[in-house]
């Protein structure tokens, strides 16, 4: 259903402070497949993502959903179809406002026309209903200002607002990363929930090593702007922590080499 086609971006290029965020990526996302992507820091994942959402236009390659180009589509359009969480507890919600207006502007995302906020009595009642399976006790405090709710608390609420109206696509970028254990651990519940329940296609970046053996039926592993690792079926699921851990480090031992390497060539050159 999602299709990524050799894609590639270098921001700052030609600058000193260019920088090959994406070198020719190319991965293919089935229908309801949950797609985990872990990688070292400045791999490339978050770009992965921003590139599918649209937030800036890859350099070459192209970007396919449902068998229609969206390479060129600007981030809005493509919103319509794409849920996103990020990292951030306060990105994904609209501070100075109740948790009721928040729930309002997504259920309302993709429509046309009045963009007006005012919570009607029955879209309260299905608000509670859907923040209630929450169990963060929320249901009642809809008239709520969302500044008062914890990290936890607003990501859960982030995250049912971006799957509310079944987007065709998910993408998670580390939307557990910020919070305290217990709330993690909350929010990954429903994030699990949300995965049985609609299955929808989705991309999730964690830094969490248990998080990628447990969740997805895929794993991907960026490095330095490609995916050096993908693995699906019944490989993914033997995975475990110990194998992640041995992988970063046959990275790093390849890089030293290469360094080393590198090293040797300087010195035979000058
Ligand atoms: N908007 C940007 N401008 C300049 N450099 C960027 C931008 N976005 C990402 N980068 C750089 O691209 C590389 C990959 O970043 P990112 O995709 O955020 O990594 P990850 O999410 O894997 O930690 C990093 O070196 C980062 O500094
Ligand atoms: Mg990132």
């Amino acid at each position: 259903m999602l299709e990524i086609r050799n894609i590639s971006k270098t921001f700052n290029a030609g600058t000193p402070n260019e920088v090959r965020s994406l070198r020719g990526v190319s991965l293919t996302i089935d229908e309801g497949s949950v797609v985990v992507v872990i990688g070292t820091n400045g791999s490339g994942k978050s770009t992965l993502l921003n590139a599918v959402a649209g937030t800036f236009r890859p350099d070459s390659g192209s970007i396919l959903l449902d068998g229609r180009e969206i390479t060129d589509w600007p981030e809005h359009r493509r919103a319509r179809f794409i849920g996103r969480v990020f990292q951030n507890p306060f990105s994904g919600t609209a501070p100075g406002m109740t948790i009721g207006e928040n729930m309002a502007l997504a259920a309302r995302r993709g429509r046309h026309g009045n963009l007006g906020w005012a919570v009607s009595g029955s879209m309260k009642q299905q608000f509670e209903e859907h923040v209630s399976a929450l169990r963060l006790g929320l249901e009642n405090r809809l008239d709520n200002d969302i500044g008062n709710l914890s990290g936890g608390q607003r990501q859960a609420l982030t995250l049912l607002m971006a799957t509310w109206k079944k987007p065709r696509l998910l993408l998670l970028d580390e939307h557990t990363a910020a919070l305290d254990p217990r709330s993690a651990e909350q929010v990954i519940r429903l994030t699990n929930e949300i995965f049985a329940r609609d299955r929808v296609a989705t991309l999730m970046v964690t830094h969490s090593m248990s998080q990628a053996v447990h969740m997805g039926d895929r794993l991907i592993m960026m490095h330095q702007g490609r995916i050096v690792l993908d693995v699906s079926g019944a490989e993914k699921k033997r995975l475990r922590v110990a194998d992640l851990l041995q992988k970063f480090d046959d990275i790093r031992r390849t890089e030293q080499l290469d360094s080393s390497a590198a090293d040797i060539l300087r010195e035979a050159y000058v």
